[in-house]
């Protein structure tokens, strides 16, 4: 007898075999039928037979789950890591999600699960966004694009704070969930409590049948696959695909984004993958910077606007893996306290991709770069300026500057990776860490 509180329990459907596990990888060797157990679900199992109740006896008749993905996607495939084999397998899962989504004859973003609701999301005058750590950042580049584009207000809150906040959400609202697992406790209470407050729910989510994905109203899937590592890479990625497609759907049906610029960024997406196989390509400068660094105990991101929100992003991916503490910091507020922090040789590693923002950023980088900081300055192709004022340099290819995050992480989390590898650290699980946060 197996009962589900909270974390997720599987069955898995033999022939004259039954399984239950925590999660689908333990089974997939053995089959790959499975029924997906929800909350208060109660399985009575025995070779042959499966039978589900609810909490009060009464039976539940499941869909079975087949899972599509194979044992090779959930294993390294030859990588020495799961973290490193998902940092790579970023085009494969910005290509996978991408499909059915982009026109690319008619340079269309098509989004079947919005349409089915149109009305409702044409209506909406501000939108809530609400998520954990990795997650989370996603939901801050999301807020960026989706006040530049839709021209709404967005409120991003981490998901422990938004359910006790007794947030001011209501029918008319839209709270957007960002969940790898779909199954994070915290995010799921935000969810709830949204719904409770009448607020419809929208999930981004990688696990189909996943709490998260069951219990919103509508779910747009992260077709990432199965991400292994505790440090989440592709899954935000492609959750920022999601924001970008979400952002730019909303705003064409409200009118907001101009044909041309639309267009723009649709055939920017279109190219994404492969860009980000560029970036990849450029590892090599990443493991020298990291190299020189190893023994550093402390470093810092800095950014402005959308660079700011990848730099936090940049700043948990090292933290979490590397165990040095680093510190994401918006660049013109450096210089009201932390610049204290900035002695000879600290790293600092700063963004740049954002035109309007470029020459601000670099008196920053200078103001830094006084204090003899060592710094890795990311920015895009072309932009020369930028080595004058630091000491390395990592040039994106060109793509329409409001897609720059999705190229611009990619190093940070190279970066992080090869930071852990080489201070010898258990990469995919690291210390204190969980994959999936299913408790408070
Ligand atoms: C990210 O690298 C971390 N593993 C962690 O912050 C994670 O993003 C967070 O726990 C949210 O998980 P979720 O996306 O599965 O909800």
């Amino acid at each position: 007898m197996a009962v589900r509180k909270d974390s997720p329990l599987i069955v898995g459907l033999g022939d004259g075999e039954n399984f239950l596990a925590s999660d689908i990888p333990a089974i997939l060797n053995h089959t790959r039928r499975t029924y997906i157990l929800q909350d208060g679900e109660i399985a009575e199992i025995t070779a042959n037979t499966v039978k589900v109740y609810d909490m009060d006896g009464n039976p539940v008749a499941k869909e079975v789950y087949e899972v599509t993905w194979n044992a090779e996607e959930a294993e390294k495939g030859g990588y020495a890591h799961f973290m490193q084999k998902e940092i790579f397998e970023q085009p494969k899962a910005l290509r996978d999600t991408l499909a059915g989504r982009l026109d690319a004859e008619n340079l269309e973003v098509n989004l079947p699960e919005i349409e089915e609701n149109l009305e409702f999301y044409k209506s909406l005058n501000r939108i809530f966004i609400s998520a954990c750590g990795t997650a989370y950042h996603a939901g801050l580049v999301g807020k960026y694009l989706l006040e530049k584009l839709v021209r709404i207000p967005v409120e991003v809150d981490v998901a422990s704070e938004f359910r006790y906040r007794d947030p001011l959400i209501g029918r008319n609202d839209l709270l957007v969930v960002i969940s790898q697992s779909g199954e994070t406790a915290d995010t799921l209470a935000a969810l709830r409590e949204a719904k409770k407050r009448g607020a419809r729910v929208l999930a981004v989510t990688n696990v189909v049948g996943s709490s998260v994905s069951r219990e919103a109203d509508d779910v747009i899937y992260t077709w990432a696959g199965p991400e292994i590592a505790v440090a989440s890479t592709k899954a935000y990625t492609t959750q920022l695909l999601v924001m970008y497609l979400f952002a730019l759907y909303l705003g064409r049906v409200k009118g907001t984004i101009d044909e041309k610029f639309y267009k723009e960024m649709v055939s920017g997406l279109k190219e994404i993958p492969q860009k980000v196989q560029e970036v990849l390509d450029a590892e090599d400068k990443v493991i020298e910077f990291a190299r020189k660094h190893l023994t550093k105990e402390d470093a810092f991101f800095i950014g402005r606007g959308l660079d700011f929100a990848v730099s936090l992003e940049g700043q948990l991916k090292l933290k979490e893996i590397s165990y040095i503490h680093a510190e994401a910091y918006a660049a013109g507020e450096l210089k009201h306290g932390t610049l204290a922090l900035i002695v000879k040789d600290v790293p600092v590693i700063a963004l740049a991709t954002q035109e309007a923002l470029f020459e601000k950023m670099l008196s920053n980088i200078k103001e830094v770069n006084a204090r003899e900081a060592t710094i890795l300055g990311i920015a895009f192709a072309g932009k020369k300026e930028i080595a004058k004022v630091t000491d390395e340099q990592i040039y994106l290819p060109r793509v329409p500057e409001l897609l720059a995050p999705i190229l611009a992480v990619v190093p940070l989390q190279l970066l992080a990776y090869h930071m852990a590898v080489l201070r010898g650290n258990d990469v995919d699980k690291p210390r204190n860490l969980a994959k999936s946060v299913t408790v408070e």
